[in-house]
């Protein structure tokens, strides 16, 4: 091969880089919807829930919540859903949970986070926004914590869940969805972020360097035949780029 050929993945990857990651008009389009649907004059936690955003940054957090718009599709699909429990694993500065903790009055969201630095922020980020009354966030690794959680829903010293985000280290997600489907009421929701990482969930040769996109790839599989939960994904573009969702439904 002569030297100024790539090979053929680095090709794909940088198509994939141009054609989704700095496309300007999903910012601008975010921009515009989120002026209206997520702004101060239409949303009455609005300014708590962008200071959290904020102060997440501040405190030096990584860039990697979710967008806006997405949070607020969480809330509303935990509302459609008249979803009061709600579970979370990789809680960050805690804005997708205060998010949820907006459903309804009756929301309480668990939300389970390994860094000890990121649960202190996220801690500080929820009492300012007056959220701490509904918000129970637990320091540790998520495994531990789930099967904590585990035992004390099946001793009855815990309510079932009927709603879980699950949006931490995705090596994991297969762990974490098998932890979900057990800690869940029937018909419960089970979201999974990052699903589609700029199209190299699709792409083997390029999920193969990366056991984060692999361990997505491994999940779609298992959800596909787990005839307990019906599931789809939902491809994603916005301020936070090219991305996607896994929505499972418990039958
Ligand atoms: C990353 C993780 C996320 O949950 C996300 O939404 C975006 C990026 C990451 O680890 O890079
Ligand atoms: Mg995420």
């Amino acid at each position: 091969m002569a030297d100024n050929i790539e090979p053929v993945n680095e090709h794909v990857t940088h198509a994939y880089d141009a054609l989704y990651e700095r496309d300007q008009r999903h910012l601008a389009v975010d921009a515009y919807m989120n002026s209206h649907l997520i702004s101060e004059a239409s949303n009455a936690h609005y300014v708590k829930l962008e200071k959290i955003l904020q102060d997440s940054l501040v405190a030096g957090l990584p860039d990697i919540a979710c967008s806006r718009a997405q949070a607020k599709f969480l809330m509303l699909q935990a509302r459609m859903s008249s979803s009061t429990n709600i579970l979370e694993i990789g809680t960050l500065g805690g804005y997708s949970a205060a998010w949820l903790a907006t459903a309804s009055k009756d929301a309480h969201v668990t939300t389970l986070e390994l860094d000890r630095d990121f649960a202190r922020v996220a801690a500080e980020n929820v009492a300012a926004a007056e959220l701490s009354h509904q918000i129970e966030i637990i320091t540790g690794p998520a495994l531990l914590s789930l099967t904590r959680l585990l035992d004390e829903v099946r001793k009855q010293e815990r309510q079932p869940y009927d709603f879980v985000f699950i949006d931490a280290n995705k090596q994991d997600n297969i762990t974490y969805f098998d932890l979900a489907m057990s800690l869940t009421t029937p018909h419960a929701t089970i979201i999974v972020d990052n699903v589609v990482r700029n199209g190299k969930v699709a792409l083997e040769s390029e999920a193969v360097k990366d056991d984060r996109v692999m361990g997505t790839r491994q999940l779609i599989q298992a959800v596909g035949s787990n005839k307990g939960v019906d599931a789809t994904v939902i491809q994603t573009v916005g301020e936070k780029n090219y991305d996607g969702f896994l929505l499972a439904v418990k039958v």
